[in-house]
């Protein structure tokens, strides 16, 4: 089949599956504190919908496969899925993205399903300040998740996500460099984006990866490695040369014209951007016996309409109408 491509020349290969909305955190930067109204059980999509789905992306091209959520975690016999996806087809990378409360027990069965690459959530190491933005006391459970996920050297890298909050965020870099100087967990810092369902986001709150690095530069010089021209983070090496951190920067420094990436909510729609004013349904087509071809023709024409570019930074910048936990990270 034709590959994926959109009206500006970029090929998609990149599909974030969200496979539910809820989560057992409510980080700030996220979710509000009493929670969001989660989906119907009908309304997401089975497991071998979302398989189905992937196939049939897969042929066209998607190679890489993240699952996300809401917490994915917390979505029932998730192994079975990563199993199901990993003996897909064209799909080359299958990675997971979570909060990490449930890995300790998880980490386990994922990897013996074919996971290979995890990125986990984890915003602080102070216990009173992970619990201020979560809204959970959990450090100790996330670290001990990470502890399990290191037991499996299949499963590299494993990313450490910081979304970098300004007032919030400048007194925990040392100690997350730290971590990613002690471990071999690869340390992100992710420029906080209006995605917040409490609509709390600012200009004005987003600390900037070259704020972070300036932090971590005055005390550990980076090195800057080479990254692929699709990826989203910028990579630094330590100049002493244990460990790497990474910067994503779609605030600051967009990546938009190499964006490879699209998103499918648990519910079955498309989005072809994190700001999407609109979405595309698949869940109907599907349920009313709709052919791999007909659904091939859906997704072709909803590519077709990505988006050019983000206007965070833009005056009358319209938020997207969902939060991350119900489009998926
Ligand atoms: N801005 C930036 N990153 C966010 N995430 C969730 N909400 C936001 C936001 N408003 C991150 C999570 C996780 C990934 C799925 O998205 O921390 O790492
Ligand atoms: Fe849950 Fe992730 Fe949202 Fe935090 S950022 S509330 S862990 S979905």
């Amino acid at each position: 089949m034709e590959p994926l491509t959109d009206s500006f020349g970029r090929e998609i290969k990149s599909l974030r599956v969200s496979v539910t909305d809820k989560c057992n955190f409510r980080c700030t930067y996220c979710m509000p504190a009493e929670g969001l109204e989660w989906l119907p059980k009908n309304e997401i999509l089975t497991f071998e919908e979302i398989h189905r789905l992937v196939r049939v992306m897969a042929r066209m091209g998607v190679s890489e496969i993240r699952l996300t959520g809401g917490e994915p975690l917390v979505r029932r016999d998730l192994p079975e899925l990563v199993r199901m996806l990993a003996g897909t087809r064209g799909v080359e990378d299958l990675s997971l993205t979570t909060n990490g409360v449930l890995l300790d027990r998880l980490a386990g069965p994922l990897v013996a399903a074919g996971l290979r690459r995890i990125n986990v959530s984890l915003d602080s190491l102070s216990h009173v300040k992970f619990a201020e933005i979560t809204r959970r006391d959990a450090l100790d459970r996330v670290l001990a998740g990470l502890e399990e996920a290191e037991r499996y050297p299949e499963l590299r890298p494993i990313k450490v996500n910081c979304v970098a909050v300004k007032g919030f965020t400048e007194t925990e870099v040392p100690a997350l460099a730290d971590l990613a100087r002690r471990k071999p967990y690869v340390v992100r810092f992710i420029e906080f984006m209006p995605l917040d369902a409490d609509q709390a986001w600012e200009d004005d709150k987003v600390l900037t990866g070259a704020e972070v690095r300036a932090i971590i530069e005055e005390r550990w010089p980076l090195v800057e490695i080479p990254a692929k021209p699709s990826s989203t983070a910028r990579r630094f090496r330590f100049a002493d040369g244990a460990g790497e951190i990474g910067f994503v920067n779609p605030v600051s420094e967009p990546f938009c014209s190499t964006c490879d990436r699209i998103r499918m909510t648990a519910e079955g729609r498309l989005r072809t951007c994190l700001f999407s004013r609109r979405e595309w349904d698949l869940k109907a087509p599907l349920r009313a016996g709709a052919t791999d071809a007909e659904v091939a023709v859906l997704i072709r024409n909803a590519i077709n309409q990505k988006e050019l570019k983000h206007r965070i930074n833009e005056p009358g910048f319209v938020r997207a109408s969902r939060s991350m936990s119900q489009i998926g990270g």
